[in-house]
């Protein structure tokens, strides 16, 4: 059965060969949310590094105090703690992490994927993967990074969100497809580390969804926002060019504005 290769710690660290004593996996049957977990763990002095992944989650958390659903086998949910040097601005990176996302399941052949401000990954316009970055209480530059990642579409899911929903649809286990984003993770982090997310913006703007649309930008906190999609700043902010001038926006859902 696709995707449903069960987690394992050994085939994990096989995969990731020279990088494996950079992290230290924990693989759960079950737990509420990855990240509420890590954070725990976090806040009781766990190392840059340290991993959880779950086969379920009974509480996943979303963007915004959404709720994350995933069905065992069906997706990859984990999290993954990193601690930055002191003094990092942390400003831009879940688009950081989009880009190693929407990267990897490009090498893995899929076509039509890209980032969707501020951390989605779609493929063929439908979402793919969701980044929850959670900052460590008491420590501004650790974070708790949480990847939720679709392998298959469950049978089960919700009319509404089977239209909204994509899936890899592809036969590597999944043990082999965490430490590929691992390995890519390390890379990215570290690079993130010393340029902060400019280093990595034009990467990003390569495998941007909307860039030059049309588009409207929805925000709790704000009145919506429409104009054209120029690109991001240096921490990541959307820019949309307006007849008012160009908006620098810092939060918000983003929709292609139809004529
Ligand atoms: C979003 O798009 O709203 C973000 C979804 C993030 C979901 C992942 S699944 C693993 C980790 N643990 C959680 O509780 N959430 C993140």
């Amino acid at each position: 059965m696709p995707n449903a290769s069960p987690l394992s710690v050994a085939d994990i660290a096989a995969a990731l060969g020279a990088l494996a004593p950079r992290f230290d996996v924990d693989v759960l049957a079950e737990c509420d949310s990855t990240n509420a977990r890590l954070l725990e763990r976090a806040e009781a002095g766990a190392p840059a590094g340290t991993v959880i992944v779950a086969e379920r989650q009974t509480a996943g958390r979303g963007r915004l105090g959404r709720v994350w659903f995933s069905a065992p086998g069906d997706s990859l949910t984990f999290s993954l703690l990193w601690r930055f040097p002191h003094g990092t601005s942390l400003g831009g990176l879940s688009l950081a992490v989009g880009v190693v996302l929407v990267e990897t399941v490009a090498a893995l052949g899929l076509r039509d994927v890209a980032v969707k401000w501020p951390n989605d990954v779609l493929r063929d316009g439908r979402k793919l993967a969701g980044v929850l970055i959670e900052l460590v209480p008491g420590a501004h530059t650790a974070a708790v990074i949480g990847i939720g990642l679709n392998l298959r579409l469950p049978a089960t899911l919700p009319e509404d969100l089977i239209r909204q929903t994509a899936a890899i649809d592809n036969h590597l286990p999944r043990s082999e497809l965490l430490a590929r984003l691992l390995a890519a993770l390390h890379a990215v982090l570290t690079a993130f580390a010393s340029g902060g997310f400019d280093a990595l913006r034009q990467r990003w703007l390569a495998r941007c969804a909307h860039l030059e649309q049309a588009v409207r930008v929805v925000s709790q906190f704000a009145m919506p926002v429409e104009g054209r999609c120029i690109g991001v700043d240096a921490d990541g902010a959307l820019l949309v060019e307006t007849p008012a001038g160009i908006q620098r926006i810092l939060s918000g859902d983003v929709s292609l504005r139809l004529p």
